[in-house]
């Protein structure tokens, strides 16, 4: 069972947050691993993550994958077949008509995940920042593509060189893509409203959008079951489970004109 702040208070900040939405010319969104829980698919910090069972050492880092390539495949082969059974909840719909009300240019959804859920639910300014459970590439050449969901096996190999294979993903000790880390600092820095979900906030450098949006005068929203390092950047804090809390902020900031 999800907390859920249902007081008066709750309800106003909700509609403050509508009236900070409204107010925003721009709009960034920064999504973590909690938008996608509802979905079925688990966080990686607290009881049942991905972190308890798997040590980041052993399958999210570069050095990782060149001691033991097979076990870093089988974690994220893993996470690629739990894929196929989830689906996008109300909350990734939720920032699909968020995007829709605001139209082109005036909306961009950064997410730390891979799991590929918010271009699923129709999202179409995406910046992903830690890469895609979907895509690979090449160790050797520069091929890279998107392998869907498809049996890749535990040691896949280049269709071009014959080399291993790698997920297409961001490791720790990792430097994020520049042309997406760029945009999206260019849409925090522009934007006048930065709603923040389900995110721990505490991992670098994505964490550092949260900040970057402060001292660019954005207001900050933060939607998270419970408060995080990015609270005490944020004007309102709205605790619950994003798959409820953003259907409602978007159905009050409709209600509310413009
Ligand atoms: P975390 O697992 O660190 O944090 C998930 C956050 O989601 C927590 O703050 C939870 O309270 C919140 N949460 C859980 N369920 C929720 C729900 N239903 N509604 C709203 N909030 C909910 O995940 P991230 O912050 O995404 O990087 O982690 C950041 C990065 O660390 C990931 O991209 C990944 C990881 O290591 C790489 O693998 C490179």
């Amino acid at each position: 069972m999800h907390p859920r702040d249902d007081s008066p208070s709750a309800d106003e900040a909700l509609g403050r947050a509508a009236g900070l939405l409204r107010a925003a010319e721009r709009v960034a969104v920064l999504t973590g691993a909690g938008i996608s829980a509802e979905s079925g698919l688990p966080t990686f910090r607290g009881a049942g993550g991905l972190w308890e069972g798997h040590r980041v050492e052993d399958v999210a880092t570069p050095m990782a994958f060149a001691r033991d390539p097979s076990l870093v495949w089988r974690f994220y082969n893993m996470r690629r077949a739990a894929l196929g059974t989830v689906q996008p909840n109300p909350g990734h719909h939720a920032l699909v008509r968020l995007e829709e009300r605001l139209g082109e240019g005036r909306f961009t959804l950064i997410t730390q995940n891979v799991d590929g859920l918010h271009r699923a639910a129709g999202s179409r300014r995406v910046l992903e920042l830690h890469g895609n459970l979907r895509r690979v590439r090449c160790t050797r050449c520069p091929a890279a593509l998107d392998r869907g969901l498809e049996e890749l096996g535990e040691l896949p190999r280049c269709d071009q060189c014959g080399e291993l294979l790698r997920p297409d993903i961001v490791w720790f000790h990792e430097m994020l893509p520049q042309d997406v880390w760029m945009a999206a600092g260019r849409a925090v820095g522009t934007c006048q409203c930065l709603l923040v979900v389900g995110t721990s906030a505490n991992v670098y450098p994505a964490a550092g959008l949260v900040r970057l949006g402060r001292d660019y005068h954005a207001k900050v929203i933060e939607v998270n079951l419970e408060r995080t390092p990015a609270s005490d950047h944020a004007d309102e804090t709205l605790l619950g489970p994003s798959g409820e809390v953003l259907p409602r902020l978007v159905q009050a900031l409709a209600s509310g004109g413009r």
